[in-house]
């Protein structure tokens, strides 16, 4: 089961999880990074690696997290794909203080 970049990642993109990932699926846009279903290999590194509790896979989805596997195969095609850590957003800090982690 592939995994899944959920919308704790909104406004934090931390990257830890590129930095786990032996493969290349991760890809972002300004907000967020989402996962390529084609690419992961389903190592499940990424999980503990976010600090927001953002990555989930498909089968221990919470329901209403479930619109986003759709989103992820989607906005996963067209967006580049991120290979190395990147500075986390400015927004970051807060948001993870306002998501309780
Ligand atoms: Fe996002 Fe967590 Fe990765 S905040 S960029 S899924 S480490």
């Amino acid at each position: 089961m592939p995994h899944i970049v959920t919308d704790n990642c909104k406004l934090c993109r931390f990257t830890e999880c590129v930095e786990s990932c032996p493969v290349e699926c991760f890809h972002a846009d300004d907000e967020q990074l989402y996962i390529d279903p084609d690419v992961c290999v389903d190592c499940s590194a990424c999980i503990p690696a976010c600090p927001v509790q953002a990555i989930y896979e498909v089968i221990d989805m919470p329901e209403d997290k479930e619109p986003w596997i759709a989103i992820n195969a989607e906005r996963s095609r067209t967006l580049p794909i991120v290979i190395a850590k990147q500075e986390p957003l400015p927004t970051a800090e807060a948001q993870r203080a306002k998501l309780g982690f």
